[in-house]
């Protein structure tokens, strides 16, 4: 061993995640305050089990509760069947089978764009998609609350550090001035959530795009949150303002509303040729497995008929924003089944969730949100709500939320 090397590389490691994480989570653990990585022994529906307790789901994005849809899971099962378990190979070679052509032409047909392409995750998406088209000289401005996998994405194009702009978050003041700092001639993509994954509003699409319009730039649209839930039967947030002609890309997954695992852009056959052939995130990993395909090809022929699910959710939304706001909780400019509770103290959040775990018979389950999801101080327990929920359930939940957070002062 080299003589001034005086541990081993993971020897050295240790000792930093101990001082960066382990100590905090011991900590947290002591106080059992530790949220994360809770086993689940039962499906994702409306009401879960960890162990033996019966739980309301108030923390998933089964925005549609198609994970336990017959129709779904008997199209998963058949394309097992079918086509095996998995791909065992990338798009570009082994890794196409028919039935990821199939989905890529339905998803362009409800989008309403002349292509798309799929990915195996939305995460693998937004790295593929913008580090593929961002490059050295363009610029890019992204809302101050855009998903990780956008800010991500972003990180690992070419584009110049000084060329990304983060303009305040849905603020069009901001936005305008940030493109009016763009040199005239350079070009410029604007990305923005649909529904933010947070705290649940709904971005500007219409001012937004016609912004882009008088300064020139590229709309790039996340609509992982918003897809099944927004726009006619759930064509998502452009649908919503009617804006599709003036948004260029459309990025979406397939792990909230279509109940599987995978992600997509929606764009010009231009477009999508060019990711298909430079999105490393694509080309250099394996292809979604079958099951995961028929999945959300089942969930398509379900709401592209019939938009009572949908429906059902919005329901749902406006039960549960009601009661919050007859408590007395601070939500936010939520207008989506995502409701935030804003509780802007990170001990009281994480209290707060684990008191409504706590409770008997029934317990609640929330999303405890701190930085960097949300910025410091504005700690939130992120809701959000199912198709598949009835009222009583809902009623029983806030009923539960309300009386926690009076014991926290939070109301
Ligand atoms: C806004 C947004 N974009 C992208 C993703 C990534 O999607 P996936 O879970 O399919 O990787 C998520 C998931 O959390 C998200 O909330």
């Amino acid at each position: 061993m080299n003589e001034v090397v005086t541990m081993t590389f993971f020897q050295k490691y240790e000792e930093r995640a101990q001082a960066e994480l382990f100590d905090q989570m011991d900590f947290a653990k002591q106080l059992g305050l530790y949220p994360y990585f809770m086993e689940l022994s039962s499906e994702q529906g409306p009401i879960v089990k960890f162990g033996d307790r019966e739980t309301i789901m108030f923390g998933s994005n089964n925005y549609l509760s198609m994970t336990t849809n017959p129709k779904v899971k008997e199209a998963a099962c058949n394309a097992i069947e079918e086509y095996g378990t998995g791909s065992t190979g990338s798009r570009l070679l082994n890794g196409t089978m028919d039935i990821h052509t199939r989905l890529e032409n339905r998803l362009a047909e409800f989008i309403g764009t002349e292509s798309a392409v799929i990915f195996s995750t939305g995460m693998q998406a937004n790295l593929g998609t913008l580090s593929c088209f961002l490059r050295k000289g363009d610029w890019v401005v992204s809302d101050e609350q855009n998903h990780a996998s956008i800010i991500d994405g972003i990180r690992l194009s070419s584009l110049d550090k000084k060329n990304k702009i983060i303009y305040k978050h849905n603020d069009m003041d901001s936005l305008e001035k940030s493109l009016k700092k763009i040199p005239k001639g350079e070009y410029a993509l604007i990305v923005t959530d649909g529904i933010f994954s947070m705290e649940g509003d709904i971005a500007k699409l219409d001012e937004i795009t016609e912004l882009a319009e008088t300064y020139g730039a590229g709309v790039y649209v996340d609509d992982a949150h918003a897809v099944g839930v927004l726009g006619p039967n759930g064509r998502g947030t452009a649908a919503h303002f009617g804006v599709q002609d003036k948004v260029d890309i459309v990025m979406g997954t397939f792990s909230k509303s279509f109940a599987s695992i995978g992600g997509y852009i929606a764009a010009s056959e231009s477009v999508c040729k060019w990711v298909k052939h430079r999105a490393r995130s694509m080309i250099f990993s394996a292809s979604s497995p079958p099951s995961a395909v028929a999945t959300v090809l089942a969930v398509l022929d379900i709401i592209e008929k019939d938009d009572s699910h949908r429906q059902k959710l919005w329901a749902n939304a406006k039960r549960l924003k009601k009661g919050y706001l007859d408590a007395g909780f601070d939500i936010g400019h939520s207008a989506s089944p995502i409701i935030p509770l804003l509780i802007c103290d990170e001990m009281k959040t994480f209290q707060m969730f684990k008191d409504l775990l706590a409770e008997t018979p029934r317990s609640v389950y929330t999303n405890p949100v701190r930085t960097p999801a949300t910025p410091v101080g504005r700690e939130l327990l992120r809701t959000s709500c199912q198709s598949s929920f009835d009222f009583e359930t809902i009623d029983e939940a806030v009923e539960i939320i309300t009386k926690h957070a009076k014991n926290l002062d939070i109301i």
